[in-house]
């Protein structure tokens, strides 16, 4: 079975020992529920070390009191042995009282990437996310880190806290993990209805047409409005967002037409379901 370590001590302990034996380590932080995406960046993260360290943390300071954080999907053993075929060799799962013992005051702020989008709608949710993604980064000590671009702001985020802060560790963004649909794999896709699935599923759909259209230089306001449309159209109930930025820091193009590489962005939600998903322009 897969070792798992509980606290930041005996995860600290098992990868000495592996730096003695001068083995290159790498990290894929999740929040557990695993499928077939987070496998994905753990078969990256094999590929570029010879040991990969994961980690399963539902981390609370991310979630708002209104979400789902004592709904989210908890299934440890099973997570231990798909990471365990996916090629890991150590497991951290941290509790809440070792990660934020009492006590603790710090906070990051990232600015840059973090503004806008996701902020806009959960404005707690990026201060939680650095929090636990520095403190992870220094627990682990890895050479590398593997995020997916299925969180894309995230991934920027989590790339300009590791610059500023001066945490040695190497960022490295995977591609997103799709059903046969297109739909992106998310833990949260579980709390979708067989209807809300065939809905959802048409995301990534709308998202594409709209890139299209995008990378033909048509004006972006009225791109995102035709999407935003779509959106409602194809049965979600309420559209956060759905915005063309570009790719390199998110930024709104001055000119309102694409004028460099870009990603186009969105959620949503379905009944009590918010998606997100995106894709380069
Ligand atoms: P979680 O949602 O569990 O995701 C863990 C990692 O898996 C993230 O880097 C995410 O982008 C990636 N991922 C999720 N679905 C994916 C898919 N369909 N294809 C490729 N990668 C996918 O993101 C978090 O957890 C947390 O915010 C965390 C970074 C662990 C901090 O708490």
């Amino acid at each position: 079975p897969l070792p798992i370590a509980r606290t930041a001590d005996a995860l600290r302990e098992t990868v000495r020992g592996w730096r003695r034996q001068g083995l290159t380590v790498s990290f894929v932080p999740t929040m557990g529920a695993l499928h077939e995406g987070h496998l994905t960046l753990v078969r990256e993260a094999g590929r570029r070390a010879d040991r990969v360290v994961a980690s399963v943390f539902v981390n609370p300071t991310q979630f708002a009191a209104h979400e789902d954080l004592g709904t989210y999907p908890r299934r440890e053993a099973e997570d231990a042995e798909l990471l365990a075929a996916a090629g890991c060799q150590l497991l951290f799962v941290p509790t809440v009282e070792e990660m934020y013992p009492d006590g603790f005051t710090t906070s990051v702020s990232v600015g840059g990437p973090s503004q806008g989008l996701e902020t806009d709608f959960r404005p707690h949710f990026f201060g939680g996310v650095a929090v636990v993604v520095a403190k992870l980064l220094n627990q682990v000590q890895a050479d590398v880190a593997v995020f997916g671009e299925k969180d894309y702001q995230q991934l920027l985020v989590v790339r300009r806290l590791a610059r500023d802060l001066d945490i040695p560790t190497e960022i490295v963004g995977s591609p997103t993990e799709r059903d046969g649909h297109g739909l992106a794999l998310s833990s949260r896709n579980a709390y979708l209805s067989d209807d809300d699935l065939a809905r959802a599923r048409r995301l990534n759909g709308v998202l594409a047409e709209a890139a299209v259209k995008a990378a033909d230089r048509r004006p972006l306001a009225a791109v995102e409005r035709a999407a935003y449309a779509e959106l409602l159209k194809a049965g979600f109930e309420r559209v956060d967002y759905v915005a063309v930025r570009r790719a390199e820091d998110l930024a709104v193009f001055a000119n309102g037409v694409m004028d460099a590489p870009a990603r186009i962005l969105a959620a949503a939600w379905l009944g009590k379901t918010r998606l997100i998903d995106n894709m380069a322009v």
